[in-house]
Formats: C-alpha cells, sequence, structure tokens
C-alpha cells in the first residue's frame, strides 16, 4: 500500500502519505476566534496522519467567512493554538496550519462591515451565517495601501503559528477566496498594479508568499491551489496559463509542498505536476469522498507524493490504521460538518475502542 509508505520530501518527512485536509469545522468562539478546548483533542485524535492541515484560521478578522472560525491573531488565540499543536506533537503527528482570508466571501453579519475583494463583484449564491444563509453582498475593492496591509497580515498570522507552534503554513489560495479571487478574471476586474495582465493578477499571490516566506522561511511554507474550481462563483476558464506561471513564479522558494485540488479526472494534476518537482499534495473534489483507491492511484501514477483526505477523517479519527486493515469506514452526517455543535466533532471512535466496544456488549 503506497499510502502508508513513508515520504521523505525535501522539506517535509512524514511517516505516510495520508493527509488530513484542512476542513472548518465552526466550533470555535464566535466572538474572540478562540479554538474550542476540544479542538486539542480532535487534532490529537487524528494524529496518526502523515500531515494535518489545520482548518482555515483567519488571519485578520475581515478575512473571516462564517460562524465559529478561529484566528490566529490574539495572544489567546495563540494560546489556544498552542494546546492543539503541543497535543498532536505529543501523540507524534505534524501540524501545518491553513492561513484564511475569505474576501469576498463574507458578510457583513460575520465581519461587522463590508467584506473587502479585489474588486466590487458580488458573489452570485449566498452566505452562510449565524442565522443561516444570506445573499452575499457587494464586497469593497481594496486599495492598494490595503493590499499591502493584507499581505503583512498572513505574515503575522504566520509568525503566529510558529508561535504557536505550528509545524508550517498553509496559504489558502483555493475554493473563492481572497487569493483565488485575485487569480481569477472574473473576480478581478483591476487595472492598476494587482490586474488586468496576467503577471498583475498575479502579483498579489506571490507578494504574500513571498512576505511568508522572509517571515517564517520557505521549508515551512505550503500553498494551496484549486485550478478552475468554479465554487465560490469563481470562472477560471484559463487556468491552463494561469497555474503553469504561478508555479514557475514559485519554483525559486523551496516551499514544503504545493497542494493541488482537482477533479476525480487528474486534469489539472496532469498538466501541473510535470512542472512541480517539489512536494506535491492532491486531494479531489467530488460529491463522494476521495476514497483510499483513488488515494493509492494518486500516488502509483506518480501523481502526488501525500493525498489529502477531508470527510473520511472526519468520521474516522484513526484513517491510516483503517486504510492499512482495509476496515470499514464509518460515515459523518452532513449535518454535523458545521457548527457550535459538539457532538460530530470528537466523539468518533477509533477502531480499537469500537471493538473494545463490541466484544463488550458481546459479553454482556
Ligand atoms: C466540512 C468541510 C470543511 C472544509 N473546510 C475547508 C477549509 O477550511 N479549507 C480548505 O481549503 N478546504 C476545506 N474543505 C475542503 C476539503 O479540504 C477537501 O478539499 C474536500 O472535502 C474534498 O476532499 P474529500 O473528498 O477527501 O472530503 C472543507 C470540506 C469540508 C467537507
Amino acid at each position: 500500500m503506497r499510502l502508508l509508505e513513508s515520504f521523505r520530501g525535501a522539506a517535509i518527512q512524514l511517516p505516510n502519505r495520508i493527509a488530513m485536509a484542512p476542513m472548518t469545522r465552526g466550533r470555535a468562539d464566535d466572538k474572540t476566534g478562540v479554538p474550542h478546548p476540544l479542538t486539542a483533542e480532535y487534532y490529537a485524535q487524528r494524529a496518526g496522519a502523515g500531515l494535518i492541515v489545520s482548518e482555515g484560521v483567519w488571519v485578520s478578522r475581515t478575512g473571516k467567512s462564517g460562524p465559529g472560525i478561529p484566528g490566529l491573531v490574539t495572544g489567546r488565540q495563540i494560546e489556544a493554538w498552542r494546546a492543539v499543536t503541543k497535543a498532536v506533537h505529543e501523540k507524534g503527528g505534524r501540524i501545518y496550519a491553513q492561513l484564511w482570508h475569505a474576501g469576498r466571501v463574507s458578510h457583513p453579519e460575520v465581519v461587522g462591515r463590508t467584506p473587502v475583494a479585489p474588486s466590487a463583484v458580488r458573489q452570485a449564491g449566498r452566505i452562510f451565517v449565524s442565522e443561516g444563509l444570506m445573499d452575499a453582498v457587494e464586497p469593497r475593492a481594496l486599495s492598494e495601501l490595503e493590499i499591502g496591509e493584507v499581505v503583512q497580515d498572513f505574515a503575522a498570522a504566520a509568525h503566529a503559528a510558529v508561535e504557536a507552534g505550528f509545524d508550517g503554513v498553509e496559504l489558502h489560495g483555493a475554493n473563492g477566496y481572497l487569493i483565488q479571487e485575485f487569480l481569477a478574471q472574473n473576480t478581478n476586474r483591476r487595472e492598476d498594479r494587482y490586474g488586468g495582465s496576467l503577471a498583475a493578477r498575479l502579483r498579489f499571490p506571490l507578494e504574500v508568499v513571498a512576505a511568508v516566506v522572509e517571515e517564517i522561511g520557505a521549508e515551512r511554507v505550503a500553498l494551496r491551489i484549486s485550478p478552475g474550481n468554479p465554487e465560490n462563483d469563481i470562472v477560471e476558464d484559463d487556468w491552463k496559463e494561469v497555474y503553469p506561471r504561478l508555479l514557475t513564479e514559485l519554483r525559486r522558494y523551496g516551499l514544503a509542498y504545493l497542494h493541488v485540488i482537482d477533479t476525480p479526472g487528474h486534469e489539472a494534476l496532469s498538466h501541473l505536476r510535470p512542472l512541480w518537482p517539489g512536494t506535491l499534495i492532491a486531494n479531489l473534489r467530488s460529491d463522494e469522498p476521495t476514497s483510499q483507491d483513488e488515494g493509492e492511484s494518486l500516488i502509483e501514477s506518480g501523481l502526488a507524493d501525500v493525498v489529502a483526505f477531508g470527510r473520511l477523517f472526519i468520521a474516522n479519527p484513526d484513517l491510516p490504521a483503517r486504510f492499512a486493515l482495509r476496515a470499514p469506514l464509518a460515515r459523518a452526517d452532513h449535518e454535523v460538518y458545521y457548527g457550535a455543535r459538539l457532538d460530530g466533532f470528537t466523539d468518533f471512535p477509533a477502531m480499537e475502542a469500537e471493538s473494545a466496544k463490541f466484544a463488550c456488549s458481546a459479553r454482556s
């Protein structure tokens, strides 16, 4: 089983090739952005992953996407994350923080002001707020000065991540949030240094990478991308031009890894893998969770070094152990994915506990 083999990259060494994909769970204190105390246990239960990528964590309050999403800015947030990284490390795991600015995929109900974006282009669709779903509002276009401030917010959050004991950071450049909004033509209508030509659309993402690399070193910095992903109303028909160019620019840094979200047809990976000599983590987006067999074939074909699994990790905290035995997998009800509720978070048992339970009930 290739997924269970160890992996030795230039910057990261992992005991297996199974990563836990970043997943927002919405359990943080909505007012303070401090992760819930159970978060340490939640991630520690999943420390058998070769690498854990944390849920998206906001780099500034304006970059918060929805209710219950944690931040990595204040002293209390850093302290709470320190307990999380300590718990994961004590279980022998590794954890990167996913740094997130949601851009226009937010709402005044969430951030207390108009969300910001490259351009004032409203997202078609609705935004999740505490009261449920609300129509998206037209965001405010960032000034050049403010763009510089957001770049610094990413660098400061990366610094805070290291202070909190994370092994590195993954910049959230996927799924239609601020970084991808700069890359995509339908969300970036700017005509200044940050928009117009492809080189200009790449400027903000590259400035973020450069600032974060400068702050904590390239070997602790990763980037997640989702070429062509229409999520959050992104139109990226030109992804075959955009991403090869982005990768060409990124190659000089020696980043920890590149994380690519693709479809099960592997079109983006087939296109980009030959352009990326560094470590590549792949993840597939479809209605069904990325499966063990899909993961095996991604490694086997050489399209990825490591595969990230999202939804399967929610209900299977010991996913690598289950993969090793091809044991049955539990399924989480969609209802528990997000929210302030505490069921469906740390209460999915590991296999041993489950077998022990069965053994007990068989005896009684
Ligand atoms: C509940 C949930 C929350 C998610 N939150 C994030 C997130 O914070 N950041 C991110 O980059 N992707 C997020 N995703 C996307 C996952 O990382 C992953 O790409 C997706 O679930 C597909 O992988 P899977 O088939 O293995 O679940 C989320 C997905 C789910 C189901």
